[in-house]
């Protein structure tokens, strides 16, 4: 890394959304991160925050009979003691709705501005006032609104926009000479493949007030407030002092990581650097978009009653076992999978039969034989040898999975040395060499599985610091050494003679898996009726293509609204075989569409076609995905493929 300073972000959560699992997760994975950084006495900067401007708050404010700022402030509350009770250690937490934000956003807005990176347009076009939307001339039907069917309005609507078109080439030059700008490798591919697929467009950064005033106004134009994204984006400067402390911003930018899930890969990976460039602020170091947090499978929703709930999580395992679960269960960058069977599964072989076994067994010993008092320093022999060479290696490991951010991998090898703490402790049979008097060896013994907990829990005491604090209490350690010093942690023979042992009552408690067993079968069961229902509709639907053509009249042709959409992201459907998950944009608008294309088409393939879709067909939800049209493609037998274009046009165009 180029600085000797660490700055690592999280996104800034919606104020709206409840906080769920996968919010917990990005945000314990900065704290994990932040707290090594500190170990290794870098210099730590830590922001998260909330993203409060947007038309999701403006309603809901108002169905609640608040204002906007008043509904943020009664939700923010949610985050705010989540985090807490996380024991996350953020140095700053940022609302966009501050002052310190909402300033420095107008000045960029400014500056771009007056030097023409954001210039003024406009383009006609037909208002719905009850549905509050624009559409095209193409888009209406029978010269009403294609959803409501009331009768819409002429408006001539200026915009402006940001000259991101101009950065093209710019971005993808630095992101194939930084090839530790995107992690991991395949969001590179991603956003490489993204850039180099056409020319970029320009970014449409203004709204309308009469259509959403909840946001920061345009200073050149007090008609109109930002997108939503842009200021949203510019937290990650705002918040350490651009514009407004020059120190400040120079300690800590640019950023060491921005840590975003793969949802918000492209706003990260384009919107972003393009933007920097035009401000001519340096880029960040590492943007790494992780993966999902699935249940049993299948993506989280509110209809599939899924949503896992941290606050329930910690109530029942605590938060140090939580914190250890997500970082020690996800291979980042790959999705995973999280079920309570699973976590209490590994929650009762990691923690509590093998650290808390090990930590009980150790200090109990300690006290009963040896009056609590720390042994001398142990002297190296054949063995104690494999015992050492783990937990030294786990050290090694651990320190290079910080910074390859593999987590999963270095904390594995911190579990390989507790584990070989107990089969030590069952080899050496302490017990033994006290009923038999050998007093010497006992300590020698005792002191070894005291070193390998030193140095395991100090390596697990970023993910686990509350119960690692008081292991290392308990092993006698002083307030001072409590926090663990990374130099320590790969030698031998650290802890103190002659210092008293305290207290340890059940580290973790082991916990039943009987009632979470069935509770997991019903889940599955639920999973794959819907799995059925689905494989059900989508025969029915075969059945209906197969059925002979009937003659339809031109009304019934022009009731089906078709339009062109290009495909932006596609991924396979947890569980699924048939389905995939299609992304799309149809011009300013963006849909999700579930398809059963998946055995004819990778979702890589898609990325970027021009497609056909029905445009105005009843969502549906396909395997507990929420699909917002249909696709069209030809079969012939087992044969499929898509209906594209023959020459390019834009998304969004009318098909008919
Ligand atoms: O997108 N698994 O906010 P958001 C893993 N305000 N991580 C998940 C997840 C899951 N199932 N679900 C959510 C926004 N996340 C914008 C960000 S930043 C300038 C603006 C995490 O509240 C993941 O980090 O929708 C994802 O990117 C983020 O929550 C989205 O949070
Ligand atoms: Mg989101």
């Amino acid at each position: 890394m180029g600085k000797d300073t660490f700055y690592i972000t999280t996104p800034i959560y919606y104020v709206n959304d409840k906080p769920h699992i996968g919010h917990a997760y990005t945000t314990i994975l900065a704290d994990v991160l932040a707290r090594y950084h500190r170990l290794l006495g870098e210099p730590t900067h830590f922001l998260t925050g909330t993203d409060e401007h947007g038309q999701k708050v403006q309603q809901a404010a108002k169905k609640n009979g608040v204002t906007p700022q008043e509904h943020c402030d009664a939700t923010v509350v949610r985050f705010l003691e989540l985090w807490k009770r996380l024991d996350i250690t953020n140095d700053d937490f940022i609302r966009t709705t501050e002052p310190r934000h909402k300033t420095i956003v107008q000045a960029i807005l400014q500056d771009l501005y007056d030097r023409g990176l954001i210039y003024q347009g406009s383009y006609k076009g037909w208002y719905c006032v009850p549905c509050e939307r624009f559409f095209t001339e193409k888009d209406l039907v029978d010269g009403c609104c294609p959803d409501c069917h009331r009768p819409v309005e002429e408006l001539e609507e200026r915009s402006y926009s940001f000259r991101m078109s101009q950065y093209q080439q710019q971005l993808i030059d630095y992101i194939e000479a930084h090839p530790g700008f995107i992690m991991p490798e395949t969001r590179y591919n991603e956003t490489l493949g993204f850039l180099r697929k056409g020319p970029l467009g320009d970014l449409c950064i203004s709204r309308p007030k009469s259509r959403l005033n909840w946001g920061i106004e345009l200073p050149f134009d007090k008609d109109y407030v930002t997108y939503v994204w842009f200021d949203a984006l510019v937290n990650y400067i705002s918040a350490v002092g651009y514009r407004a402390n020059d120190a400040e911003f120079s300690k800590w930018w640019p950023a060491s990581y921005h840590l975003i899930g793969k949802d918000i890969l492209t706003t990260h990976s384009v919107y972003w650097p393009t933007m920097l460039m035009a401000m001519g602020v340096p880029l960040p170091e590492t943007i790494f978009a992780h993966g999902w947090w699935l249940v049993g499978g299948a993506k989280m929703s509110k209809s599939l009653h899924n949503v896992i709930n941290p606050m329930d999580m910690i109530d029942t395992y605590g938060v140090d076992a939580f914190r250890y679960y997500l970082m020690a269960a996800m291979s980042l960058g790959q999705d995973a999978d999280f079920t309570e069977l699973l976590f209490a599964t590994r929650y009762n072989a990691d923690l509590a039969n093998s650290l808390g076994n090990l930590a009980s067994r150790v200090v109990t010993m300690v006290t009963k034989n040896l009056d609590g008092i720390t042994p001398p320093a142990a002297v190296a022999n054949e063995q104690n040898q494999e015992l050492m060479d783990k937990c030294l290696k786990a050290a090694a490991a651990m320190s290079k999975a910080v910074r390859t951010m593999t987590l999963d991998l270095g904390l594995a090898t911190v579990m390989e040395a507790v584990r070989e703490g107990n089969r030590y402790f069952d080899q050496m049979a302490p017990w033994k060499l006290a009923k038999e008097g050998r007093i010497d060896d006992l300590k020698q013994v005792l002191r070894n599985a005291m070193e390998c907990l030193r140095i395991t829990s100090g390596l697990l005491y970023p993910a686990m610091p509350g119960k690692m604090g008081l292991l290392r209490r308990a092993l006698g350690m002083s307030e001072e050494q409590v926090v663990p010093h990374i130099e320590t942690l790969s030698v031998w023979n650290q802890l103190e003679e002659g210092a008293k042992l305290g207290e340890l009552g059940i580290l973790f408690q082991k916990v039943d898996l009987k009632p979470l067993v069935e509770a997991d079968k019903k889940m599955r069961e639920e999973a794959d009726r819907l799995e059925a229902a689905a494989k059900k509709a989508a025969e029915a639907e075969m059945a209906r293509q197969e059925t002979p053509c009937e003659l339809i009249t031109i009304d019934q042709v022009q009731k089906v609204c078709l339009k062109t959409a290009e495909v932006i992201a596609a991924e396979a459907v947890p569980k699924s075989k048939k389905l995939l998950r299609l992304q799309l944009r149809l011009g300013e608008e963006t849909r999700q569409i579930v398809s059963g294309i998946a055995e004819h088409y990778k979702p890589e393939e898609l990325v970027g076609k021009t497609i056909v879709v029905v445009y105005n067909l009843k969502p549906a939800t396909l395997c507990g995905v929420e699909s917002q049209g249909m696709l069209l493609a030809a079969s012939a037998g087992t044969e499929l493929r898509l209906v594209t274009l023959d020459g390019p046009l834009p998304s969004g165009a009318v098909v008919g």
